[in-house]
């Protein structure tokens, strides 16, 4: 079924994947529906082999400005134990393909939260962060108190958290929250010119790689060390291991296959 909140190419570029949030006069706000299809759609991605890196986008105006408020305002917290609708986020952790968000303009409680789910971000210089929940008497429910602590420490976390602050792009890359800024007009290019760096290693050792970097928020450093070594050994099973070892001793490119 054609998804109607999002819009997927699965070839935008060779070997990357673009997937758009598609709800422009809502600021693309995360209902049910919308996360539901990102979900599924990202899972797709994740299996197909001609896909090696995946850009999350939305808009100039809005990467996304959070939960949908108005499906959430009446609920009870029995109906919110029912609906349970973070558990759609875990499917799109479980991705093993990288993620880069490219966020321009809003990107606010579970708007911020999916950006940071992703792996690395990409911002315009109109990017803007927060996690306003507290404004509307509640906090953030899918990540941002944990997620956005840990990549902008205690101090800017909780200002942020219990004020309702938004912080700029710059200040998002000062704090270590995203990855690099471009100008409105280029993000999205920015995005896919990170992608392709990615895309061009072998995709065995990217998922791999990723998995150990996330594993180091997850872990003790002898559990993450003794994670990462195995992933490294396991990659002397693959043919990439033999072709970028191979490659570079003939001074050349490696090609990857991924296999
Ligand atoms: N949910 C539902 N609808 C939203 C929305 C949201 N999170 N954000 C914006 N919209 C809707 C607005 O209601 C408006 O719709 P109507 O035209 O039908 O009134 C439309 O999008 C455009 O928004 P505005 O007119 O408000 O645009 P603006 O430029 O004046 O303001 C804004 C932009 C500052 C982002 C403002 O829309 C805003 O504050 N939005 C809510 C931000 C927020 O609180 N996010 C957190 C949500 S809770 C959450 O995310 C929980 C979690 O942890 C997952």
């Amino acid at each position: 079924m054609t998804p109607e909140f999002i819009i997927v190419s699965p070839q935008e570029r060779p070997h990357i994947a673009y997937v758009q949030l598609n709800r422009p006069k809502e600021l693309n706000a995360l209902n049910l529906q919308l996360m539901q299809e990102l979900r599924d759609a990202l899972q797709l991605l994740d299996a197909d082999d001609n896909v090696r890196c995946i850009v999350l986008g939305g808009n100039e105006k809005a990467f996304a400005a959070g939960a949908d408020i108005k499906q959430m305002a009446g609920r009870s917290a029995i109906d919110m134990y029912n609906v349970d609708q973070f558990t759609i986020w875990d499917g799109i952790k479980k991705v093993r393909t990288p993620i880069i968000a490219a966020v321009s303009g809003f990107a606010l409680g579970g708007g911020c939260e999916l950006a940071m789910l992703c792996d690395m971000i990409v911002a315009s210089e109109s990017a803007k962060f927060g996690q306003p929940e507290i404004k509307i008497g509640v906090m953030p429910g899918a990540g941002g108190t944990q997620r956005l602590t840990r990549a902008v420490g205690k101090a800017l976390a909780m200002e942020m958290v219990l004020t309702g602050k938004f912080i700029s792009a710059t200040e998002a890359l000062q704090a270590g929250l995203i990855n690099r800024i471009a100008p409105v007009e280029l993000y999205l290019e920015e995005a896919f010119r990170l992608a392709a760096e990615v895309a061009k290693q072998s995709p065995l050792a990217v998922k791999m790689a990723k998995e150990s970097v996330l594993r180091a928020f997850d872990s003790t450093l002898e559990e993450g060390l003794h994670f990462e070594r195995k992933n490294f050994y396991l990659l002397f099973a693959s043919e990439d291991q033999k072709e970028g070892m191979k490659a570079f001793m003939e001074k050349r490119e490696p090609v990857f296959t991924g296999k």
